[in-house]
């Protein structure tokens, strides 16, 4: 009985392109999809843009555009990802959908009439210039505890602290810059303490359909955590659901001026867009949704939403009546290099350069699904790494089986194959696992593991070619019949290694489908070699090696698309509370100075000489300035999260010369460095770079 999978990746923040960590999330959760495609099972794939939430709707105000047109904007970018990457969803939506609105309304009816909705008046800050109340990531101000200036509302980037946005003193908001003022509003909150719920997630989360490790987490929020002295904390609270206008969102149903809180609507956007998928299909919704469906549900999701995967999204779908998840797959994260990525920019490696530079996309595949995983562990993007495993596997291994044997195959023998010679067959059985091992392996996400196995396959074939010399048979016509019998035994085996890195490398097996004439790339094919006398065509070079230079030039320029400057200068933050907030503030269109008030500016080029991270920072980085001074200038500036290191040594760039120095935890900032971004740094920051030619100690006027 084939088997019937509604698949999902998480829904991707519609106020930004698509970083490396999202590919890697679609490769991974296309891998496992077009495996079960390959066993006959029925699959349906779907994803959306998460367009909803206060961050999109200030970027879009910000644009002077609306949040509706900045989220078409980036559904335009999506498509040139998936299809460059192989990625082979059924259907792609959006959150802001008719289906959205009326499936998040049906759940929140439900969920009220189950009793599990109640209402509380809470206290938060408020912006009273811009009339909204703030997000917490809105909120900056001095540290309680050591005083720096312009820290978030979470945390103190010079000490350490950790604290709540009320403690901050001297508090602004960073959207218009006003002292922000406590106001009280109704919330409306879905009761996840209710003994019914805490009693199912137990059930739900902790019956095996987890990874241990997600378990684990699922359990200490579910049962809290006891301290040595017995003492008890935690366990569920109840989830504030709602946000006051002005929000984009969608509308709580007899609340005006309530919009769900945008993690509400956010996983209900995986039913509107299988719902909309299987009004393209001609396909009944409410066949996958209700409780009691036939149907695998199955999520894929990165390791930093596994809250709201296993415990906000199984509870409100039990309790209004859908059919809940079967399965959470959590991922860890991809560095590149060994370096953290921020949420809004990836750092070095630009998914959309690596296609724009001709990299084949099978290449990050293979290798993506060689470090992949059924576990919750960061993977490492290392392009020595890369260069030497895709050269030695997928070209050295398994493409140089074809290109040596189908030539001769070709030329001598009309492209036919010979009869099946079962000795030699049933040796390539013995060095690996077998195909139902590999199956169990892809079943599982043991991608790494399966590849492995896989490559041992390729190992003795290479090993049996190398020893029967095809090249040297076809010099004596007397052993054209052992020519035959070896390519024809090699091109068997290679059709079976492509079938089973079929999930992985789509392209390459629809190109060796064409080539070899194969009816069909199911698994099941596995079990028939190909009969004597079968015809291949002729072969068509599969796979070029990666040439290391490529990857100088993935890693060389900042990614392809930047945001126009603004000029906002954003690094070194602590410049004083005030031109802080100037930064965070649109760009003003009043208030002109004149060229003397510009001159007092004394901007000049500076080379980065050495760039360093500081200990007890995860935003700043040391910058050692030479601005043909005859001596160095240290200036600690805020765009770690953006710009590794390894890749501004040697750069020049714009610095102001004449700021007063600043004291800090970490010593002496003697000056600030310019860098472009939007007002709340989505997007991502990028550091100015002077044209070629510009020499450090030259002044910019
Ligand atoms: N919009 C929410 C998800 C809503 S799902 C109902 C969101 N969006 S996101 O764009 O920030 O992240 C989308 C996915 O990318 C998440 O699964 C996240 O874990 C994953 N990743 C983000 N950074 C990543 C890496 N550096 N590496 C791998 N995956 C990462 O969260
Ligand atoms: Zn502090």
């Amino acid at each position: 009985m084939p088997r019937r999978l509604f698949v999902t990746t998480a829904l991707p923040y519609a106020n930004g392109s698509f970083h490396i960590g999202h590919i890697m999330e679609y490769i991974q959760a296309d891998i496992w999809v077009r495996f079960q495609r390959m066993q006959g099972n029925e699959v349906h794939f779907v994803c959306a843009d998460d367009a909803h939430g206060a961050p999109i709707m200030l970027k879009a105000e910000s644009e002077r555009i609306t949040p509706q047109q900045l989220v078409a904007r980036i559904a335009a970018e999506r498509p040139q990802y998936l299809d460059g990457f192989h990625v082979s969803f059924d259907h792609w939506h959006s959150t802001d959908s008719p289906e959205n609105v009326e499936l998040s309304q049906d759940i929140y009816r439900k969920l009220r009439a189950a009793g599990l909705i109640s209402t509380r008046t809470i206290e938060q800050f408020y912006d009273p210039v811009k009339g909204m109340f703030l997000p917490d990531r809105y909120i900056k101000g001095e540290c309680p505890n050591c005083g720096a200036k312009d820290q978030y509302g979470d945390s103190c980037e010079v000490c350490g602290a950790v604290y709540a946005p009320t403690e901050l003193k001297n508090p602004y908001s960073t959207i218009t810059g006003a002292t922000p003022v406590m106001k009280q509003s109704e919330h409306y909150f879905f009761s996840l303490s209710d003994p019914r719920c805490v009693e199912f997630l137990k059930g739900w989360a902790l019956d095996g359909r987890l990874q241990p490790e997600v378990a684990n987490k699922a359990r200490e929020w579910l049962e809290g955590t006891t301290a040595d002295d017995g003492t008890k904390t935690g366990g569920l609270a109840d989830w504030d659901i709602s946000r006051d206008a002005p929000y984009f969102g969608i509308p709580i149903p007899d609340a005006p001026g309530k919009y769900f809180y945008v993690w509400l609507d956010a996983p209900v956007g995986y039913l509107a867009s299988l719902k909309a998928n299987c009004a393209k299909r001609g396909l009944d919704f409410a066949s996958f949704v209700a409780p009691d469906a036939d149907v695998e549900q199955v999520h894929f999701i990165g390791k930093d939403i596994i809250y709201f995967h296993t415990l906000f999204w199984p509870a409100m779908l039990k309790f209004a009546g859908y059919k809940v998840p079967d399965r959470v797959n959590v991922h860890g994260f991809i560095t590149v290099s060994g370096e953290k990525m921020s949420k809004s920019r990836g750092t070095g490696l630009s998914p959309l350069r690596y296609l724009e530079l001709g990299m084949n996309p099978e290449w990050l595949r293979y290798y993506l699904a060689a470090k992949l995983n059924a576990r919750v562990e960061d993977i490492d993007f290392n392009p020595e790494d890369f260069v030497a495993r895709v050269n030695s596997d997928l070209v050295g291994k398994l493409v140089n089986i074809a290109s040596r044997c189908a030539g001769f195959l070709a030329k001598r023998f009309d492209g036919r194959l010979a009869a099946i010679d079962h000795g030699a067959h049933e040796g390539f059985a013995r060095p690996w696992a077998g195909p139902e091992a590999v199956a169990a392996l892809y079943e599982q996400r043991e991608f790494g593991k399966a590849l492995r196995e896989i490559m041992q396959f390729a190992d003795a074939v290479n090993q049996f070619v190398d020893a029967e010399k095809p090249w040297d048979l076809a010099k004596d016509p007397a052993r054209a019949a052992e020519l035959h019998r070896c390519c024809s035994t090699a091109l068997r085996a290679f059709r079976d290694l492509v079938l089973l890195l079929a999930p992985v490398l789509p392209a390459m097996a629809g190109r060796v489908q064409a080539f070899m004439n194969l009816p069909s790339l199911d698994w099941a094919a596995l079990a028939e070699p190909l009969p004597e006398g079968h015809r291949l065509e002729a072969y068509q070079h599969l796979m070029t090696r990666v040439d290391p230079k490529q990857l100088d030039a993935l890693f060389d320029s900042p990614a392809a698309a930047a945001p126009a400057a603004t000029a906002a200068p954003t690094a070194s933050k602590g410049s004083g509370g005030k031109s802080a907030a100037a930064a965070a503030a649109p760009p003003a269109a009043e208030g002109t100075i004149s060229i003397d008030e510009f001159a007092k500016v004394d901007l000049r080029i500076a080379r980065i000489v050495a760039a360093e991270t500081v200990d007890g920072s995860d935003k700043l980085l040391r910058l050692t300035l030479d601005a043909g001074e005859g001596r160095m200038r240290t200036v600690f500036s805020g765009i770690r999260t953006w710009h590794a290191p390894e890749q501004l040594t040697g750069r020049l760039t714009v610095m102001v010369a004449n700021l007063a120095p600043r004291k800090m935890k970490f010593g002496l900032s003697e000056g600030m460095v310019l860098a472009a971004s939007f007002p709340d740094d989505g997007g991502g920051v990028f550091l100015l770079d002077p044209q070629d030619g510009a020499q450090p100690g030259m002044k910019v006027r």
